[in-house]
């Protein structure tokens, strides 16, 4: 953090710290995903794993990317990478490789599919990576086949293992702590976990991750479900229907709002280098298909398991109409529905009649499945440092003194207020993790 952005944080350092502190306090203990929701995300991405692997791991490897690019660009400390929220494990091979496997890589996440499945990609990096040291030193015959059937044990390990990354406490020092599209899931608990990772890193250590915020695009499938979800709830609770803007204009979640706070607060030496979006589009055969990979290998699993498949099925309706309804209005600046996917089209030398029946044919089919669908959604991108040993120590003497105020502020005591709108916080967070699912 330049020291012209600390000053202006200086004045109002001791309450906010002071308050910033007893949250943390509060919540250091309580630091875990709660167990029923721990085992409803291990549950939906056990079962979606497979599915995520082969259609949202490509989809989403722009960000994975973008984060790459913001890591290379900082030496890194000696230490391990951590991965939190390490989904099938492409990224924990991928940070293995980008050091040329001379740094270690742990992956942790909640789901023992997601684990069983990055476990499977680190042993088949490492039989290739095995097969290709052979081939370049020309061993072969018996004494090849005699090393493959042996374990591969790297020069550094990679491992990825069944945990809670909420809290990482007790994992640092780390070089690295990169993490992609896990930290939304934890809702409320996201500020205190990334001050986790931040406390994790060694001096000089970087932190990047990537998350996907509450408004992720102004018109989209995403925005469209989020409305769906917000009209249904209406309808089901007897309320009128919201605005129809209401999802795409929802103010984001206090968390999100709050979410660089405590680590930049709270851990000494952290700066804050990066937060801003980064869009990058993202294409779907049909309808159909993002429907069956977003509720099946994809966050939505979790909705269907908890909510049930006629609530889902509601949704479905109500979505379909709604977006298809969007693609037809002529007022949309760019149509999210493209041309028709390719066993939708013509095909060559059809009679014109044979033309006609197949054309009536792939419109009604069309309507069920639509054309290819594009959009645009913006993640948030945030890199935090850890300063190296110098500026700590200055950080830390300045975090003494703000202890220091803490002590005269719970001396002279102070209720901390603000019941109401600490509750309508809450239900705010509850809402925006329902609709996250
Ligand atoms: C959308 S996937 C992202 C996977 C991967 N990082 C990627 O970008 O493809 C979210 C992952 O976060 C994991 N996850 C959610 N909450 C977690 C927690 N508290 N601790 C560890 N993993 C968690 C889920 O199990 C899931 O594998």
């Amino acid at each position: 953090m330049p020291a012209s952005f600390r000053n202006i944080l200086r004045p109002g350092l001791t309450f906010s710290y002071c308050y910033q502190r007893r949250m943390s306090l509060a919540s250091k203990a309580a630091l875990a995903v709660p167990k029923d929701r721990a085992n409803l995300l291990d549950r939906a991405w056990s079962e979606a794993a497979q599915l995520y692997l082969q259609e949202l791991v490509p989809r989403f490897d722009p960000w994975l990317q973008s984060a790459l690019v913001e890591l290379r660009q900082h030496e890194l400390p000696a230490g391990p990478i951590i991965v939190p929220c390490c989904g099938p494990g492409h990224e924990v091979v991928l940070l293995h490789q980008l050091y040329g496997g001379r740094r270690t890589v742990l992956g942790l996440d909640l789901s023992q599919g997601m684990v069983a499945l990055a476990k499977q990609a680190i042993q088949d990096y490492l039989q290739q990576q095995q097969q290709l040291q052979q081939r370049d030193r020309g061993a072969g015959g018996a004494a090849a086949v005699a090393a493959a059937a042996e374990p591969v044990v790297p020069a550094t390990p990679l491992d990825a293992r069944v945990a809670d990354a909420s809290c990482l406490d007790g994992y640092g020092p780390a070089a690295a702590v990169v993490s992609v599209f896990g930290l939304q899931q934890m809702g409320p608990l996201a500020p205190q976990a990334l001050a986790s990772w931040a406390r994790c890193l060694a001096p000089g250590g970087l932190a990047v991750v990537v998350l996907w915020p509450t408004n992720v695009e102004r018109s989209g499938p995403w925005v469209t479900f989020d409305q769906v979800v917000l009209e249904k709830a209406a309808a089901d609770a007897g309320l009128p229907p919201p605005a129809p803007d209401a999802a795409a204009c929802s103010p984001r979640s206090e968390w999100e709002v709050q979410l660089t706070q405590p680590c930049v607060r709270e851990v000494p030496g952290v700066e804050l280098l990066t937060d801003r979006l980064v869009t990058h589009p993202i294409e779907w055969d049909s309808l159909n298909n993002f429907w069956q990979v977003m509720t099946e290998g994809g966050p939505w699993r979790a909705r269907r398991l908890a909510q049930g498949e006629e609530v889902m099925s509601d949704l479905r309706n109500r979505f379909f109409s709604k977006l298809i309804a969007a693609c037809g209005d002529a007022g949309s600046q760019e149509p999210l529905l493209r041309e028709a996917p390719h066993h939708l089209q013509r095909e060559p030398g059809q009679h014109q009649e044979q033309q006609g029946q197949q054309q009536q044919r792939n419109q009604q089919q069309q309507q069920q499945e639509g054309g290819r669908l594009v959009h645009h959604p913006s993640a948030r991108l945030i890199v935090l440092r850890r300063r190296r040993e110098e500026g700590l120590q200055q950080e830390q003497l300045e975090q003494k003194e703000a202890v220091a105020g803490d002590q005269q502020w719970q001396e002279h005591g102070s209720g901390g207020g603000g019941g109401g709108a600490e509750l309508e916080g809450r239900a705010n967070r509850l809402s925006t993790v329902a609709v996250k699912l």
